[in-house]
């Protein structure tokens, strides 16, 4: 698929087949994120693939703040995907302090990257996704078992899609650029 193309038609999916993403799809999904481009090339960005229907049910049921929307989504989906990011690298000097004003927000600014990328990637090989985030960070970090100073950035819920999406309405281009 041509890369506008690819911008241009992937939507936000949230009904899904039942068929799992291989891990060969799920690792080409991964490859294709890990060329994003990162905070000096901190590249913080971690995919958790959950399975598990255990741990899935849990997140979807207790980490989603009440918001059943999402839920339904998570149970719905045959696999969810933590985005965590490493912490203590995008946004600081290496004695700790940070390096600009927006301080350790550049982690967040490169997850968004990564799963925009990750997201664009799936689109391509014909994989749905939704990003999702509305969540309890603590909750989900403890159901993945999250490793020790990571912390979850997003939630992207993937499935082959089952369902066709209409783009919600987009603010015109001379909303959105200014020229000076
Ligand atoms: C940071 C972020 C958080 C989002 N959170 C949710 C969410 O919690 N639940 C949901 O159904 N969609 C969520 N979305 C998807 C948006 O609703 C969707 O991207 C938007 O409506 C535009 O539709 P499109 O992705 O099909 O172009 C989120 C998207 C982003 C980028």
């Amino acid at each position: 698929m041509e890369a506008l193309e690819c911008i241009k038609t992937r939507r936000s999916i949230r009904k899904f087949k039942e068929n799992a993403v291989s891990k060969d799809t799920l690792t080409a999904i991964v490859e294709a994120a890990s060329m994003s481009p990162s905070w000096k090339n901190t590249q913080i960005a971690r995919y958790n693939i959950v399975e598990n229907a255990d741990i899935k049910k849990d997140i979807a049921e207790n980490a989603t703040l009440g918001f059943e929307h999402n839920c339904g989504i998570i149970n719905g989906a045959p696999q969810l995907v933590v985005v965590s990011m490493v912490g203590m690298r995008c946004g600081y000097e290496k004695d700790g302090s940070f390096t600009t004003s927006k301080e350790d927000r550049w982690e967040m600014f490169d997850a968004g990257i990564a799963s925009q990328t990750f997201c664009l990637a799936a689109h391509d090989m014909g994989v749905g996704s939704v990003i999702m985030g509305i969540f309890d960070e603590d909750v989900v970090a403890k159901a993945i078992s999250l490793p020790e100073g990571e912390k979850v950035a997003a939630l992207i819920a993937i499935g082959y899609p089952d369902q066709e999406c209409v783009a919600p309405r987009r603010k015109t281009t001379d909303e959105l650029m200014r020229v000076l």
